[in-house]
């Protein structure tokens, strides 16, 4: 009897768990069903891949799609398209929109808005206030729901949990992972006097590496003491780093993109207020660091930090300009360009992109290119030369700090739960984006 798939990707090298090589994928009911020769197989929809690499879809673990009360700047549906066209087949979003994401029906109310309208499959976090510990555990335990983030520093809008009480009482309550933003607010205040010239080259100098290291550093004393998992959200230092690798039994980390590809001070120099994000891009020492993390293995996942600003907001005048700059759209292709250059191996891409998810945040059927989980796809093209532009930005703020850069590698197909969502930069089909699930909030049965 000829077997029959609802989708086969033909020919293509897959890069998973087992390393690389030359297999045909076979797609039932949104699950991957079959790996190996499905030569003889019948499917309603076929792929054919031959020269291209399939990897398992890649997850951006953190995005902020600012949805609701913020969507001149971005919404969820925008957001998730611009996803969807850089490769990325599933995102987790953060609690700081307008109002924040801090109650159970403020989680809801974002779960309902995605349903029928987001691209590619999505979970949102709960944001940790001085005051709402005791519905954080209700909260992780929303089906949907990654986890509990904290801002141990004021960033784009109001959520902030600066004291070491308020935060001891953050990581009593509740289980699972909480992702923080580390920060020294107190620090901060100290040194803000630093933006009164106005010169955005001094943003990494206010928000210095000292107030990042310090942050992380009272974090894990208090995630000991409350024997509660913490992932630190995009590590900025080298110190960090080394601080990390002494603490992988309870510390996850993230780095992101533009971290490891721009450095200061040229990129305030280039880019001025458009380079401006939280915590700050550094120098290249710091960059060197984070690459270290990326090649000993300490760095768990990459996540996008997508931060989209509209450009008359960020063409303000320093320090009133927002922070932030979008990027779901290019983690991918950026990722590709530095493996093309050697900085590290495709492998290392899909652990970071998938693989570390999976690890980081507990998912259930998802993360891995293998039979019985969700069939969740990257395909890509190594050899392709593109250059990044404007007119290919699916983002409402209609900008890239790498707008005008040459990469090679990049995205060429997006499915997601075996729907083919983009082919050759066209999006296709209906947003068809579900919720992701985690072992430690499984939906109820039926
Ligand atoms: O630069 C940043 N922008 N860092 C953050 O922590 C928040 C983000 C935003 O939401 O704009």
């Amino acid at each position: 009897m000829t077997a029959t798939f609802d989708l086969i990707i033909r020919g293509a090298t897959i890069v998973n768990h087992d390393g690389r090589r030359r297999a045909d994928v076979g797609v039932r009911n949104g699950r991957t069903a079959a790996i190996g020769d499905l030569g003889r197989a019948d499917a309603g929809e076929v792929i054919e891949a031959p020269g291209l690499h399939l990897l398992p879809g890649v997850i951006d673990t953190q995005v902020h799609f600012r949805e609701p009360g913020l969507e001149h700047k971005e919404d969820l549906a925008s957001g998730s398209l611009a996803a969807v066209k850089g490769g990325v087949t599933a995102v987790f979003e953060m609690p700081n929109t307008k109002p924040t994401t801090s109650t159970p029906d403020q989680l809801l109310d974002k779960l309902n808005r995605a349903r029928g309208r987001m691209w590619c499959d999505h979970a949102f976090f709960a944001g940790a206030t001085g005051d709402n510990a005791a519905l954080l555990p209700e909260m992780e335990r929303i089906p949907g729901c990654s986890g509990v983030k904290v801002f141990m520093g004021a960033s784009t809008g109001d959520l902030l949990v600066a004291e070491d009480e308020l935060l001891a009482r953050v990581l009593a309550s509740g289980r699972r992972r909480v992702a923080v933003h580390c920060e020294d607010e107190f620090r901060m205040r100290e040194r803000k006097h630093l933006t009164d010239g106005g010169d955005v080259g001094q943003h990494c100098n206010w928000r210095d590496a000292e107030s990042a290291l310090l942050a992380t550093r009272r974090l894990l004393a208090l995630a000991r003491v409350a024997r509660r998992p913490v992932h630190v959200l995009h590590v900025t230092t080298a110190e960090e780093i080394i601080f990390l690798a002494a603490n992988k039994d309870i510390a996850t980390m993230e780095v992101t993109p533009q971290h490891l590809t721009l450095a200061a001070p040229e990129c305030y120099e280039t880019l001025g207020t458009f380079a401006q994000m939280n915590p700050p891009i550094r120098e290249a020492h710091h960059r060197d660091g984070l690459w270290r993390g990326v090649a000993d293995g300490i760095a768990d996942v990459i996540g996008s930090d997508h931060a989209p600003h509209t450009r008359e907001e960020k063409a303000k005048p320093y320090p009133n300009s927002p922070s932030g700059m979008p990027g779901v759209q290019t983690l991918l292709p950026l990722l590709l360009d530095h493996c093309a250059a050697g900085r590290l191996t495709l492998e290392r891409v899909v652990d970071l992109t998938s693989a570390g998810a999976q690890r980081v945040f507990g998912l259930a059927g998802k993360g891995r290119l293998a039979v019985g989980y969700d069939a969740d796809y990257t395909l890509v093209d190594l050899a392709a030369r593109r250059t990044i532009t404007r007119d290919w930005l699916a983002s409402r703020c209609d900008w890239s700090p790498f707008e005008g850069k040459e990469v090679t590698g990049w995205p060429i197909a997006t499915i997601v739960r075996g729907h083919v969502v983009m082919r050759e930069d066209e999006v296709l089909g209906a947003p068809v984006g579900a919720p992701v699930r985690f072992v430690d909030a499984l939906p109820p049965v039926g």
